[in-house]
């Protein structure tokens, strides 16, 4: 079966079920300023998980577009990829852990034909101290199926990944792990889940790739471990808690949300642990080795690079996305600049994009008609930032030159040494791959720096450290740009978001923020109107942070650390390793405000007071079902 066909009878089998299919949301979430991209297939459906009502009822299915560019500097290895479908099954309040885990068993096992014993699952050990108990309900109907089909259902108990990288496979079949494995939020495990978010254990599903792919620097094989033996394929989340500042509350309703990458699963079904070897990617791989010349066995990885960047960038020009310096944009730009580079290390030199985008293209025809109807735009999209490209490259290439004769100028020395930090800016600042570089001073004889690639990647990971940053500024600081009311505007939302949650409850989520000249407006998850009194009440919290004149201020921390303190976010952000975290706050007390945020921000909050102006609320109104829309003014 291949993934076409896979994807189809997935759709088809949950529909048999009383599933609504419905369509794909686009990759740029439309109404949402504050993510960049549709990065799981709850994500759009964050709404009814938190308990709307869905108008296609309770029981859903589709395969959703996925893009996470957060890993685009990560792809090259054998399973992961910028860009995935995700098909998904939901629940929202209606069946639970006997139908959802049954049916997906029935699903790889009968439909997609993968072989009972080669499939390993874990489930949620349980957290006594906060009340949460052992997922057994899980286990026990993982029991009756493996026995169902003759295998021994052994269950081990592991705990976290190190663990099982010690204790290893002890002939189990079922697995417990703790919760950095078997807990499922936006933010992680236990202590990561953000207070207001719905949270729950998790049931994963592992393929058996075999001993022959277990690398042994791991530790002893086990299914949560990176090995390569195993691969996930699948992970059902019983949605049933909501985190608070006590500790987890259950929802209203008990939600299933499972997700499995498509990629993956068709990797699975024709026992390759190389989803670049799916019907969905290899013709990609095949047209380059006919470009190249070369065979993708000697260059797996620049192949794997360019098929999975041209996959994301073709769909991104599907969803109308057009290369720029911002946002999708820019990350579009990136994956596109990226391929071209890859490409030229195989010795692809000419442009080539007119040519391997309509193989993609084809792959997606018959699936998604939007990829059959604007075929010729995208292959004109992608294919016009080739050609501006090479031009940058061109460019490049003199700006080399004048460099190096103004070294040789200043180390007096025909034959200068280049440096990682020379190559380091001519990539950063020209796109100048870094093997050209190389390349260009060898024909030169000019001497190369011994360390220059410790120099380089130190040069990489403070710029990985600060675009991560700058990602996320994009969103929040991007909109606000650098004018002074935009500044207020800003810090005024900051200290409005915690007005809010302390009048109206920590359950109060951000949904979107928007900033103009003229007000902010805000959108923020809750079910009924904001009354008179409490908008009143809200305007004077923030009226009093703006005159206690608290200083503004940020810190770079770990992502995680910030969660665990207590920063908040906006609903179904993404976050790299690191954030910048923004407090309204004197320092040495515990801050009014702390949020993620890429700024920028007034210094005090006194300044939003500058011509006798206040903070007033001018508009509270439905955004959508379950969210609120407030605007405000300083007047
Ligand atoms: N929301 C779950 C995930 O992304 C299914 O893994």
């Amino acid at each position: 079966m291949n993934a076409q066909d896979i994807r189809k009878k997935y759709l088809e089998f949950f529909n048999e079920r009383q599933h609504t299919v419905i369509p794909r949301a686009q990759l740029v979430p439309h109404d949402d300023p504050t993510t960049l991209f549709t990065g799981s297939g709850m994500q759009p459906l964050i709404p009814y998980l938190l308990g709307e009502t869905h108008p296609k009822g309770n029981r859903l299915v589709d395969s959703q577009t996925c893009l996470r560019a957060q890993d685009i500097d990560e792809i090259g290895d054998n399973s992961h990829t910028t860009f995935f479908e995700m098909l998904g099954n939901w629940s929202l309040g209606d069946y639970f852990k006997r139908d959802q885990i049954r049916w997906f068993f029935e699903f790889l096992t009968e439909d997609v034909g993968l072989d009972p014993e080669r499939i390993y699952v874990t489930c949620f050990i349980g957290d006594e101290a906060r009340g949460i108990p052992r997922d057994d309900e899980s286990a026990d109907i993982w029991k009756e199926l493996f026995t169902g089909v003759g295998i021994e259902p052994k269950v081990v108990e592991i705990g976290s990944q190190a663990d099982g990288d010690a204790a290893g496979m002890q002939d189990g079949r079922i697995f417990f792990y703790d919760d950095s494995e078997n807990w499922w939020s936006r933010g992680g495990g236990l202590d990561l889940t953000p207070v207001g978010d719905p949270c729950g254990p998790d049931s994963e599903v592992f393929f058996d790739f075999g001993e022959e792919n277990h690398d042994a620097n791991y530790g002893k094989p086990h299914p949560a471990s990176d090995s390569g033996r195993f691969m996930e394929i699948g992970n059902q989340v019983f949605m049933q808690y909501r985190r608070t500042e006590a500790g987890f509350e259950p929802l209203k309703q008990k939600n299933v949300d499972f997700g499995g990458g498509l990629e993956r699963i068709a990797a699975a079904a024709i026992d390759s642990p190389d989803v670049f070897k799916i019907s969905l990617v290899w013709p990609i791989i095949e047209k380059l080795e006919a470009l190249s010349g070369k065979a993708y066995q000697q260059n797996t990885e620049s192949m794997r690079v360019i098929a999975d960047h041209l996959r994301a960038a073709t769909f991104l020009a599907v969803d109308s996305v057009k290369p720029s310096n911002k946002e999708q944009g820019y990350v579009m730009r990136r994956l596109i600049r990226r391929a071209i580079r890859f490409a030229f290390e195989l010795g692809v030199e000419q442009n080539f994009l007119e040519e391997i985008v309509p193989v993609i293209a084809d792959v997606y025809h018959d699936d998604f008609p939007e990829v059959a109807q604007q075929r010729k735009d995208i292959i004109a999209t992608l294919a016009r930032e080739e050609k501006a490209f090479r031009q940058t490259l061109r460019k490049a290439i003199k700006v080399f030159e004048k460099d190096i004769l103004k070294m040789q100028d200043e180390q007096g020395n025909s034959s200068p040494t280049i440096t990682g930090g020379f190559v380091f800016s001519m990539y950063d600042t020209y796109g100048f791959p870094t093997e050209l570089t190389l390349e260009e001073a060898n024909q030169r004889s000019i001497t190369i720096s011994p360390n220059w690639k410790k120099d380089f990647e130190a040069k990489m990971n403070e710029q990985r450290q600060r675009s991560q940053t700058a990602a996320k500024g994009t969103f929040k600081g991007g909109l606000a740009g650098d004018k002074d009311i935009h500044k207020k505007y800003h810090t005024a939302t900051h200290l409005l978001y915690k007005a809010l949650r302390t009048v109206l409850g920590e359950h109060v989520i951000q949904r979107g923020s928007n900033i103009t000249d003229d007000r902010l407006r805000f959108d923020f998850s809750y079910p009924e109107k904001v009354t008179k009194e409490q908008q009143e009440k809200i305007e004077e919290i923030v009226n009093q942070a703006i005159a206690k004149d608290y200083p503004m201020s940020w810190q770079e921390q770990p992502t995680d650390e910030a969660i665990k303190k207590g920063a908040l976010g906006a609903f179904g952000d993404k976050y790299g390793d690191t954030v910048k975290v923004y407090s309204a706050g004197f320092p040495g007390e515990k801050p009014f405000s702390f949020e993620i945020c890429g700024g920028p921000h007034v210094e005090h909050t006194g300044q939003l007071a500058e011509g006798s102006k206040t903070f007033v609320i001018t508009k509270e109104e439905s955004s959508s079902a379950g969210v609120r829309r407030i605007k405000a003014v300083l007047r």
